[in-house]
C-alpha cells in the first residue's frame, strides 16, 4: 500500500518540526514547508523520504510556488493530511491604545490569511485523498485575554471561526477539519525572550510607557511564571495518537499540561469573573 502523505507549514522548529519527525518515523511520506529558518535539524533527524520546501504563507507567490512543487512531488497522488501550523506571536506588541497597525496587520496576514490562502491552494490535492483531513493549529489563548499581548490571541479566535466554517462547509466533501490547540508546548515562540521583553516596552512612547509600566506586568512573565511545559516531541506524540489516527476527528483538541483549565473557565465562569481573573494576573496595580 502506498504511504499516506502530509504537507505540515513552518516544519523547521518547535511543534511543526516535531509532528513532522513523528509522521516520518511512522512511515507517512511527508512533505515539510519552510519559512526563513533553514529545515536543516528537520532533514538530519528524518528518513531520506522527506521532502523540504519555502513555503512562507503570507506569500502568495512562496505559497504558488510550493504548491506547484508539491504537485509535482505527488505526481498525481492526493494529499491526504494538510497540516496548517505556521503562525508568529512576535513583531506587534504593544497596547491596544499604540499598537502599529501595519504590525498588526502582518500578524494576521500569517496566522490567518496565511492560513486560509494555503488551504485553498492545497484543496484539489487533498479532495483526491480517500480519507483527507486538514488540522488547524489554533490556540487556546483564544479563551483568555492578555493585556499588552492580545494581538496573537485574537487572529488565534478568527482563526478558530474559520476552522469552524471549513468544518461545516467541507463535511458534504468527506473532508474533515479539525482543530489543534496546543497549551505550553517549549519552542521559540514561547521562549519569551528578553529582547521581545524590550521591544514590547519599546512599542510606548515615553509619556505612556511610565503609566502602562505601572499598571502591567510584560505578558511574558505572568505567562511563563504559569506554564509548565511539554517537549514537542511529546505533543506531536500525543497529537498523532489522538488526532492523526483518530477515525472521526473532534471540532477542538486541547492538548498540553493542565489542557482543561481555559476551556472549563471559559465555560463555566462568567465573563466578569474571567475579567477580574485576568486582570489579578497581568495587572500591577
Ligand atoms: N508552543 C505553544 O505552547 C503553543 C501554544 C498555542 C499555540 N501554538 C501554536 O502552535 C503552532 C506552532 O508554534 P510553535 O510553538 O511550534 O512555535 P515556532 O517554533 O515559533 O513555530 C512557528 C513556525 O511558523 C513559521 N512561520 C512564521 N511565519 C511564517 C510565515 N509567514 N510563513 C510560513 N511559516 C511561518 C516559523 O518559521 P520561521 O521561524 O522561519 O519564521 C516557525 O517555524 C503555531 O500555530 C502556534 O500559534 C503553540
Amino acid at each position: 500500500m502506498n504511504a499516506r502523505t502530509a504537507f505540515v507549514t513552518g516544519a523547521a522548529t518547535g511543534i511543526g518540526k516535531g509532528l513532522v519527525e513523528k509522521l516520518d518515523r511512522e512511515g507517512w511520506r511527508v512533505f515539510a514547508g519552510y519559512n526563513q529558518t533553514p529545515p536543516d535539524a528537520l532533514i538530519a533527524a528524518c528518513g531520506p523520504g522527506l521532502r523540504t520546501m519555502r513555503c512562507t504563507i503570507s506569500d502568495p507567490q512562496s505559497v504558488a510556488d510550493a504548491t506547484r512543487q508539491l504537485e509535482e512531488e505527488l505526481g498525481g497522488a492526493a494529499l491526504d493530511l494538510l497540516v496548517n501550523n505556521a503562525a508568529t506571536a512576535s513583531g506587534a506588541g504593544g497596547g491596544m491604545e499604540n499598537v502599529d497597525i501595519d504590525a498588526f496587520h502582518h500578524l494576521f496576514e500569517v496566522n490567518f490569511w496565511g492560513a486560509l490562502r494555503l488551504t485553498q491552494a492545497l484543496l484539489p490535492l487533498v479532495r483526491k485523498s480517500n480519507d483527507p483531513r486538514i488540522i488547524i493549529v489554533g490556540s487556546p489563548s483564544q479563551y483568555i485575554t492578555i493585556p499588552l499581548g492580545a494581538q496573537y490571541p485574537i487572529s488565534k479566535v478568527a482563526l478558530a471561526k474559520m476552522t469552524e466554517a471549513l468544518r461545516i462547509e467541507l463535511k458534504p466533501f468527506g473532508i474533515q477539519v479539525t482543530s489543534l490547540e496546543p497549551n505550553g508546548v517549549k519552542t521559540p515562540m514561547t521562549a519569551f525572550t528578553e529582547q521581545e521583553k524590550k521591544d514590547l516596552w519599546a512599542t510606548f512612547p515615553d509619556h505612556l510607557l511610565e503609566e502602562y509600566r505601572r499598571h502591567f506586568e510584560y505578558p511574558g512573565d505572568v505567562l511563563e511564571a504559569a506554564a509548565s511545559m511539554w517537549t514537542p516531541e511529546k505533543f506531536a506524540d500525543k497529537a498523532y495518537r489522538q488526532v492523526v489516527c483518530a477515525k472521526k476527528l473532534k471540532p477542538r483538541y486541547i492538548l498540553g499540561p493542565k489542557a482543561w483549565v481555559l476551556p472549563t473557565l471559559n465555560r463555566w465562569v462568567s465573563k466578569s469573573a474571567q475579567e477580574r481573573l485576568f486582570e489579578r494576573m497581568f495587572r500591577r496595580s
